[in-house]
Parts: C-alpha cells; sequence; structure tokens
C-alpha cells in the first residue's frame, strides 16, 4: 500500500526496528541518555532555546496541554480558525470551561493578520490567541504567522500555535518568529509512529502557567519540566516511540532541516503540478498551498464519496478525503515525512486511474 494521508506517514525501516527493542527502566540511566538527546534535537527542529517538552499523547493531547497550562476557567480566548483543526481548539478551550471568541477565514484562506488586529482591538480582555499553522483538512498554510506573533506581542497576549503537520517539514522558527508555546506531532513529518506530541513553552509561556488556576494533571507542563531536569517524564512514557524518535532524529539531522525542507516543497510542488496537469483544481488558495498536504477539489460529475474506497482498494493507495464540510468534496494527498519522488509520481498515477474509474475524462496523463 502507497500510504499517501497527512499522517501517520510511513516510517523508515530503521526507525521500525528501533521501536522494536528491549524494554528498559524509564527511570534508569539508558532512558535519561535517550530523552536528553531526543529534547536536544527536537530544540533544533523546534529551531529554539525555549524547553521542548515530549509527552505521551497523539497531537490533540499537545493542543490540550497547551490549554490547560496557559488558559484559565472563564477566561476569553481567541481562536483563529482557517479548518476543522482550528475548529478543534474552539472545543477543547469550551471543554474547560474558557470562552473562545472565533475569528474564522473562510477554508482554503490564510489568516488576515490586520483582522487579527482589529479583533484584539476590540475586545482589549484577552490575553490569549490560538491559532493553526498549517490546516491538515484543507492543505493550507497560515503563511504571516511571523506577522500575526507581531501584533498578539504588541497586544501583550500568549501565542499558541499547532504546528502539528508543519513542524518538521515546513520551516517553523519558533525564536526568530517569537512562538510561545509551539505544538508538533510523531506521527507527521517526524518519520515516527503515532502517540508522542512536542510542546515548547516560552519565559512567558512559563510566567503564564505560575498563575494560571486552571486544574491539571497529566498534562501539567511544570510536572514535565522538573522531571526532565532528571532525565525523566512524570508517568510511564511510550518507551517504544522514544527508541522511533531517537533515531529519527538522527536520520533528519543528518539529512539538515534546510534539506528536508526544500525536499518537502520540491514534493509538494511536483503534487501541486501533476494535479493541475489531471485537469483538477486546489483547495488551497494561490501561494497558499501547504508543503506538507494537498487538497484537490473533486471535479464535477465525479462521486467524491467512492473516491478514497476506489483507489485503496482497486489502486493500493491510501489518500484522505475531506473532513466536517468538506466531505465528499475533496480529498487530501499526503506528502510529508520520510516521502520521495517515487511515491509522488505513484500517488498522482492512483489519482488518475481513480478518476477514470469514476468516469472522469482527465486532460493530461499523470
Ligand atoms: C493541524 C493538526 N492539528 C491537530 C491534529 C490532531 O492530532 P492528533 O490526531 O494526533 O490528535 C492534526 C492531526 O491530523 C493536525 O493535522
Amino acid at each position: 500500500m502507497n500510504l499517501r494521508i497527512p499522517g501517520p506517514t510511513p516510517v523508515p525501516a530503521a526507525v521500525a526496528q528501533a521501536g522494536a527493542a528491549d524494554m528498559i527502566n524509564h527511570r534508569g540511566p539508558e532512558f535519561a541518555a535517550i530523552i536528553r538527546r531526543t529534547t536536544a534535537g527536537a530544540q533544533q527542529v523546534f529551531q529554539t532555546k525555549n524547553a521542548v517538552l515530549t509527552l505521551t499523547a497523539s497531537g490533540s493531547g499537545g493542543m490540550e496541554a497547551a490549554v490547560v497550562n496557559h488558559v484559565a476557567p472563564g477566561e476569553r480566548v481567541l481562536v483563529v480558525t482557517i479548518g476543522v483543526f482550528g475548529q478543534r481548539f474552539l472545543d477543547i478551550v469550551r471543554s474547560y470551561g474558557a470562552e473562545p471568541v472565533e475569528l474564522a477565514f473562510e477554508f482554503g484562506s490564510a489568516a488576515d493578520p490586520a483582522l487579527i488586529d482589529d479583533a484584539l482591538k476590540a475586545n482589549p480582555d484577552i490575553r490569549t490567541v490560538l491559532i493553526t499553522h498549517n490546516e491538515t483538512s484543507t492543505g493550507t498554510t497560515n503563511v504571516y504567522l511571523p506577522q500575526v506573533s507581531e501584533i498578539v506581542h504588541r497586544h501583550d497576549a500568549l501565542m499558541i500555535v499547532d504546528a502539528i503537520s508543519s513542524l518538521s517539514s515546513i520551516p517553523v522558527l519558533t525564536d526568530e518568529w517569537d512562538l510561545d508555546v509551539v505544538i508538533s506531532g510523531s506521527q507527521k513529518g517526524w518519520m515516527t509512529a503515532p502517540g508522542l506530541t512536542f510542546v515548547s513553552v516560552s519565559d512567558r509561556a512559563w510566567a503564564r502557567q505560575e498563575t494560571n488556576p486552571m486544574p491539571r494533571f497529566y498534562f501539567d507542563l511544570r510536572r514535565a519540566q522538573s522531571a526532565l531536569e532528571r532525565g525523566e517524564t512524570p508517568w510511564t512514557p511510550a518507551l517504544s516511540l522514544f527508541f522511533q524518535l531517537d533515531k529519527a532524529l538522527e536520520m533528519m539531522l543528518a539529512e539538515g532541516l534546510e534539506a528536508i525542507y526544500e525536499r518537502h516543497h520540491r514534493l509538494a510542488r511536483m503534487t501541486r503540478d501533476g494535479i493541475r496537469a489531471l485537469g483538477l483544481e486546489l483547495l488551497a488558495g494561490e501561494g497558499l498551498e501547504s508543503d506538507t498536504v494537498t487538497a484537490v477539489k473533486i471535479p464535477e460529475g465525479v462521486d467524491g464519496s467512492k473516491f478514497t474506497k476506489v483507489a485503496r482498494e482497486e489502486f493500493g493507495t491510501v489518500f484522505a478525503g475531506g473532513q466536517g464540510p468538506l466531505r465528499g468534496k475533496i480529498f487530501r494527498f499526503g506528502h510529508l515525512g520520510h516521502v520521495h519522488e517515487e511515491d509522488i509520481r505513484a500517488g498522482l498515477v492512483a489519482v488518475e486511474k481513480t478518476l477514470v474509474s469514476l468516469g472522469y475524462a482527465v486532460a493530461n496523463r499523470a
């Protein structure tokens, strides 16, 4: 099977093998060496000197950690949404008794920094802004993140960023862009199985945690930080995933971040060119297309509900469908992590064959 969803992504054989190692004592010296190494590696990938905490949870756990540690019950927060994953922040914030003020942008577009400025001017009580960097549901990157960060800090607010499907594949300059809390997830560009989430914390964010009255336990980042100082995690970590991550980071840092970004950009362009050559349209606006996932509109006359089933059953390729209001209207082609030209070429051929099987007259052959 060619797994072309935007996470979980294929794991290199050496990483899978690393994960098969025997268990060790998670409170012993071997694990301390591993977590110190993976934390230093993650800080390089995050491009930060801030603390980066690795939690045993999926990306949504990292998002929940960001909320419970920095948002108070009853607090009004600005949630900037450009798709389904931005909306997840709304749900988490509401679940903890805080009040989201949503600033929604049309699916396929990026957040307009000027409108964020207006929203913060109109709501001077807001001290926290939550935003998605790369919207996996629409294949769109919020390209104005550095400008947004500057505005958020001008209003003395904290900037919390879901970079789950971008960080490690697309540049996210945590320190240069002054991002307070940044979240990523192992099953995306990190070439590791699902189950670890990474959360970086700035000095401003640590200060907020000290006075935040929100109850928290498993995801208390102060506990994670004090355990990390001993070379441990507060609770039993997913050891096999740490073994995988250790190997994956070794491979990533050997390739080099710039080379990784370049490879993702090149393969994304190849995907987009191939898709357009078939006469199909992308959901993301021009210049906003994600380098990790391409969202493609199902063409007129094709039954969108059948696309992923036919691609999987007849052509051995797994694409993701649309989520929420996009169900049946798009399919998503993932190109992040351990991905190479031949994977894209095979994916494009599968797209073409699937469309032909569903009765579409393709413009050009892939
Ligand atoms: C942008 C974004 N945010 C949040 C999530 C949720 O992460 P998880 O499914 O690992 O909980 C995902 C995963 O697809 C994502 O792509």
